[in-house]
């Protein structure tokens, strides 16, 4: 099977290798940890085995909804937000073809992710021309951005199908008994899908909430499943810490940490995980970034930033570390032409495959960045498909778990993130704010 490697090598030497032992038994006790304590839901552990314990007969419900709307529908919107869209959208970019849609497939548009009025309003002009469908994911079932997004795109969906159509082409993936979209489904009748209570939304991709979309985008979801099963037992707690990928990277990450780098700039050379980037980021900044801790997860493509802030990676404060992660092979086959008049002087270049030159671009400045003072550790998939998106889903997955313990914090809640909704929801006058609504005003009034 195609396999994940990690290449701690750019950034061992700038640690103490003594130092790094010493998270062998500290990492293997997290995972014991988490394995021993999955069965009570408030721990939010259902994601560490879902890919060995999810049933067939799920996956070929979520297969069948995925191909009646395959057969009737030319788009889908998906709508949701954080882990309720950024998983879906990391692997069905991955996979997609970058300037077209499979005639095969329904498009799949996003939406709900933010509360732009010129966002939503061209995404409506869009669907007067298309026969599209809606899948809403939200697991309260309350959140402020798709719950407006939605609303829009249930009227007009009603309006231009009639209210009958248009449930018929609503799928609702929530919570099993709570929120607001559970009511509404069940008064009209929606297809649903449940979000278990024990996994939290960045944890949920390999949950109905990444597999009905992906599915629907005509993608593999046994592979990306099989993937991360392997994964999954690659970082057992069985296995030694020097051969688990996730143990590794926790602990090179932690101590680099401690040695001051606070900034992870995660960084790509394939552009097709740009979106994977988006859902890297997500889940570390939410499951790290709390109690004043915390690495901050930034995120670059090169060698695009190479010519931006490739300027302050090379030179500016030494408080970054990098992890590329690379593609071994592209799916395509592209040399550069020969040019009679070599005005470009590129000819140099003649013949070699732009794969050949990307690597080494990214070996290049592996080196420059290593001599900057900039570890890099290096995280390689063979190529991209399903099995090994699978694979780095699980595995960043299960590193974040360890990481967060490591850190001591808990990975699985998100408190700060009640903040701005508080001061927004006041704000914007919901009923229940009211007091501190004045407050906000008056603080607003001084700025
Ligand atoms: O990881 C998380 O828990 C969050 O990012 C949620 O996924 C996000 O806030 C959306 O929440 P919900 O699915 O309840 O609408």
């Amino acid at each position: 099977m195609n396999q994940l490697r990690i290449n701690l090598d750019n950034a061992l030497d700038f640690i103490d290798s003594k130092k790094l032992e010493q998270y062998d038994t500290q990492t293997v006790d997290i995972i014991q940890h988490l394995e021993e304590n999955t069965s009570d839901p408030s721990n939010f552990l259902g994601w560490l085995n879902l890919p060995s314990e999810i049933e067939e007969n799920k996956i070929r419900e979520i297969e069948e909804t995925a191909n009646s709307f395959t057969k009737k529908l030319d788009t889908v919107v998906v709508i949701g937000i954080g882990g309720s869209y950024l998983g879906a959208k990391a692997v069905i970019d991955a996979l997609s073809p970058f300037f077209h849609t499979r005639e095969e497939n329904p498009e799949v548009i996003f939406a709900g992710h933010n509360i732009d009025e010129d966002y939503h309003h061209e995404l409506r002009e869009l669907l007067e021309e298309r026969e599209y469908g809606i899948v809403v994911i939200s697991k309260s079932g309350t959140t402020t951005e798709p719950g407006i997004a939605f609303r829009i795109l249930k009227k007009h969906l009603e309006d231009k199908a009639g209210k009958e159509e248009a449930s018929n082409r609503i799928i609702a993936i929530t919570d099993a008994q709570k929120g607001a979209l559970r009511k509404l489904s069940n008064e009209k009748g929606y297809k649903t899908f449940v979000i278990p209570d024990n996994i939290g939304g960045r944890y949920s991709v390999l949950t109905p909430v990444g597999l009905v979309p992906i599915a629907i985008a005509g993608y593999d979801i046994r592979g990306l499943l099989k993937g991360a099963e392997k994964m999954r037992k690659d970082t057992l707690s069985t296995v030694p810490f020097a051969e688990n990928p996730s143990s590794l990277y926790a602990a090179v990450r932690n101590e680099l940490y401690q040695n001051g780098k606070a900034i992870e700039l995660l960084g790509i050379y394939n552009l097709k995980l740009y979106c994977f980037m988006e859902w890297w980021k997500q889940l570390y900044g939410e499951s790290e970034g709390k109690d004043n801790k915390g690495i901050f997860p930034a995120i670059t493509q090169f060698t695009t930033d190479l010519h931006s802030i490739g300027q302050y990676i090379q030179e500016g404060r030494r408080i970054l570390f990098e992890t590329i992660l690379s593609v071994d092979a592209p799916q395509h086959h592209l040399t550069v032409p020969k040019a009679e008049d070599d005005t470009d002087k590129l000819n140099y270049l003649a013949g070699k495959r732009l794969q050949e030159v990307n690597t080494m671009a990214e070996s290049g400045t592996r080196l420059a960045h290593s001599d900057g003072n900039v570890p890099n550790i290096s995280i390689s998939i063979p190529e991209i498909n399903e099995i090994s998106l699978g694979q780095i889903i699980y595995f960043f997955e299960k590193a974040c778990a360890i990481s967060g313990h490591i850190l001591g914090v808990n990975p699985f809640d998100q408190p700060g993130v009640e903040a701005y909704k508080k001061n927004m929801f006041a704000l914007l006058g919901k009923p229940g704010y009211e007091s501190e609504s004045q407050k906000l005003l008056n603080r607003l009034k001084k700025q």
